[in-house]
């Protein structure tokens, strides 16, 4: 199906994106916003405004958000209480020529939260908040491999990763990432281990033994780690003398108000957060032991705007009322409903039987749905099917959940009516096999080769 061969539904989105793609290489920031991420020309491609678990776009939709601002919104769109508090900051100017005490402020307050948290720098995205943990490792341990698992931002020392071997990041990432732009000379400082597989972890560590600086890793995603994995990775690190970093920029505070380290009882020696640690404003912390951090006062990294008192105000507010309403408890609950309530609607409906398998799984606190189809091309046609239906019934997101704790009854209620209509659509297709002609736009597309035509 070609996006052309129908009207889009939404016409005006698409326009701008057009007018993107003549002045923005890429037209978008970011590759999760791109239209072939979701179902094109029916999905929203440009907001207007957004309030508590909804957002309304340019040509005049509304939905329930379920990709929470890709992970940023953790408490809802326009919380009022953090709203308040950055509106009554920026009356008091938002950076100065010289430094404001939130920074220490925040510092104390995520130390008390993050077990691993004993010293504190900062940043503005993960991916420049990955960088600097990285840069702190090799600085500590003036060694330069990482060994790395999940995905950690776009700098050269991750995607350095592809240019010994291309498929390196094709689990990571995207398929076929071609590190176009990243010096050859970093070529074998990236090396990806596989989640779960401890013994070719082990190997990886023994190959690489004295040249190793840090495992980054996600801890988890939507998925529990296999039992006592987390901690055999942190016994290797010790075993090795190498620097364990959680990447927790996606898991964020959902887990619990100490991150996932404090949910799976694993400790490492220095932790990424960003997106939802702000909910929405640009922030982000470098935290570790204060072996591994305090050598960074002698390395070189300073930026201007990591001193900026909205993403300072934001995060110290966030980190206090994530703790005050028991945000991790309320999405725990919630999850645990939409996930049940979803298997209920594909049951009901007939769509987790045979061909059509579709079913929620994953942890309560970020759930996602599987498509029973061995065939990936039906799949990914399946999967964009998903999408597609769920935007005209007011529900925009991938096929996983990012929770916040705006969403409620009535976002739950909307949301199971659209999927019971949905997971018909799906069964109903796949029954006639007309699922082709049903989309109204192409695959979504995973593969970055493909998304950068
Ligand atoms: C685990 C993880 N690390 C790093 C990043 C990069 O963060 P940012 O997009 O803020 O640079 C992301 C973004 O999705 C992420 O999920």
């Amino acid at each position: 199906m070609s996006d052309s061969a129908k009207p889009a539904r939404v016409p005006r989105s698409m326009a701008i994106y057009a007018r993107a793609k003549e002045l923005i290489p890429g037209a978008t920031q970011l590759i999760s916003r791109r239209p072939t991420r979701v179902a094109m020309g029916v999905s929203p491609v440009y907001a207007v405004r957004a309030s508590g678990s909804r957002f309304w776009d340019v040509d005049g939709f509304e939905y329930i958000d379920w990709a929470s601002g890709i992970g940023a919104i953790l408490l809802g769109y326009c919380d009022p209480v953090v709203d308040e508090a950055v509106k009554q900051q920026i009356s008091h100017g938002t950076m100065y020529s010289v430094n404001h005490e939130l920074e220490i402020e925040l510092a104390e307050e995520l130390c008390r939260s993050i077990p691993c948290a004993e010293m504190v720098r900062y940043a503005k995205c993960g991916g420049e908040a990955c960088a600097i943990a990285v840069r702190i490792a090799r600085g500590t341990t003036g060694r330069d491999k990482i060994l790395f698992c999940g995905y950690h931002g776009w700098h050269d020392w991750y995607l350095a990763a592809n240019l010994a071997q291309e498929a390196s990041l094709n689990s990571h990432l995207f398929p076929g990432i071609e590190p176009i732009g990243v010096p050859q000379s970093l070529s074998g400082t990236a090396l990806p281990f596989a989640y779960g597989d401890l013994e070719g972890l082990a190997r990886l560590l023994e190959e690489n033994h004295g040249e190793t600086a840090a495992i980054i890793m996600e801890p988890l995603r939507s998925e529990l780690p296999p039992e006592g994995y987390l901690a055999g990775v942190a016994e290797l690190a010790r075993k090795h003398g190498v620097v364990l970093i959680f990447d927790e920029v996606s898991s964020g505070l959902r887990f619990s108000t100490g991150g996932v380290q404090q949910y799976v009882g694993v400790v490492p020696d220095m932790a990424v957060f960003a997106k939802s640690i702000s909910n929405g404003y640009p922030m982000a912390a470098v935290v570790g032991k204060r072996e591994v951090m305090e050598p960074a006062a002698r390395m070189f990294i300073s930026s201007t705007y990591w001193s900026d008192t909205i993403g300072l105000r934001a995060a110290l507010t966030t980190l206090r009322e994530v703790r005050r309403r028991n945000v991790p408890a309320q999405l725990w609950q919630f999850g645990a409903r939409l996930k049940s309530g979803l298997n209920a609607v594909a049951i009901e409906v007939g769509a987790n039987e045979a061909k059509a398998a579709v079913r929620c799984v994953g942890v309560d606190v970020h759930p996602h749905l599987e498509f029973l189809i061995d065939e990936p091309r039906l799949r990914s046609q399946i999967a964009t099917l998903y999408i597609q239906e769920m935007a005209k019934r007011g529900c925009h997101g991938f096929a996983a959940f990012y929770l916040n704790a705006a969403q409620g009854e009535a976002d739950l209620a909307q949301t199971l009516d659209a999927a019971r209509e949905t997971f018909t659509v799906i069964r109903d297709c796949l029954a006639a096999g007309n699922v082709e002609q049903k989309l109204e736009c192409d695959i979504q597309q995973d593969a970055f080769r493909r998304l950068v035509r």
